[in-house]
């Protein structure tokens, strides 16, 4: 990480949308408080009011707001309170982070190419719920989890990065959620770095671009801590 050419830009505005614990929040608040992320989160959203994920903000000074889909008659409502609420704070780049909610069309089509999302699946495989005790039940050798931009496709859009975890004899749902989260962890963090330094795109042609360079299939964690 620490490899990159030091940035005089300023750092780059972003809202991160939580639902629970927080724990990619929190590795992004580590790297950005590390020196190793050109990131302000100005905001942290969370659709619901008891998330941990909240306390993690406010310990590191960042202004959090909780906007409940409860008081919203239907989902189209709540996303347009949830895209003034977003302008509010003008982020480059929208990071979900555990955001247990599925997006409208609108709002993902505002911040196309400036919204991540991150899901505990090598996917194509497992989009949705439930990934680890899927890739249980497939009998999978390995399993893992991807950064990737979001777009109308649920956990179906452009993937950019990936880790990989081997599924071990004993593993349950839980076990295996650990070890994945722990990837996550690392993940996260190094592609919202990636784009925050301009090194990663998404093009007219919704293909991921890094350093010029048409991804065909996502960066794999393994590669780039070998380089
Ligand atoms: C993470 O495992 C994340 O990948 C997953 O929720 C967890 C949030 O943990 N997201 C999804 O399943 C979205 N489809 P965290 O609140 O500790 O970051």
């Amino acid at each position: 990480m620490a490899s990159d050419p030091p940035d005089k830009s300023p750092p780059l505005a972003v809202a991160v949308l939580i639902s629970g614990s927080g724990s990619n929040l929190q590795a992004l608040i580590d790297a950005q408080q590390a020196g190793e992320l050109p990131i302000d989160i100005r905001v942290v959203i969370s659709n619901r009011a008891d998330a941990y994920g909240l306390t993690r903000a406010a310990n590191a000074g960042i202004e959090t707001k909780v906007l409940s889909h409860k008081g919203f008659p239907s989902r189209a409502e709540y996303d347009q309170a949830l895209a003034a609420l977003l302008r509010e704070f003008d982020p480059g780049l929208v990071v979900l982070a555990g955001f247990m909610r599925i997006l409208t069309p609108e709002l993902v089509a505002r911040f196309h190419g400036r919204m991540f999302n991150i899901h505990p699946s090598l996917l194509p495989k497992y989009p949705g719920l439930h990934t680890h005790q899927r890739a249980l039940d497939a009998g999978d050798a390995e399993h893992g989890a991807t950064v990737h931009f979001v777009t109308d496709e649920l956990d179906g859009g452009p993937r950019v990065l990936q880790a990989r975890v081997p599924v071990l004899p004993g593993d349950d749902a839980e076990r295996l959620a650990a070890r994945v989260l722990e990837q996550e962890h690392r993940i996260y963090p190094l592609a919202v770095r990636w784009f925050a330094t301009g090194r990663l795109r998404l093009d007219h042609a919704g293909r991921v671009l890094l350093d010029g360079r048409v991804l065909t299939e996502p960066a794999d964690l393994a590669d780039i801590a070998r380089d």
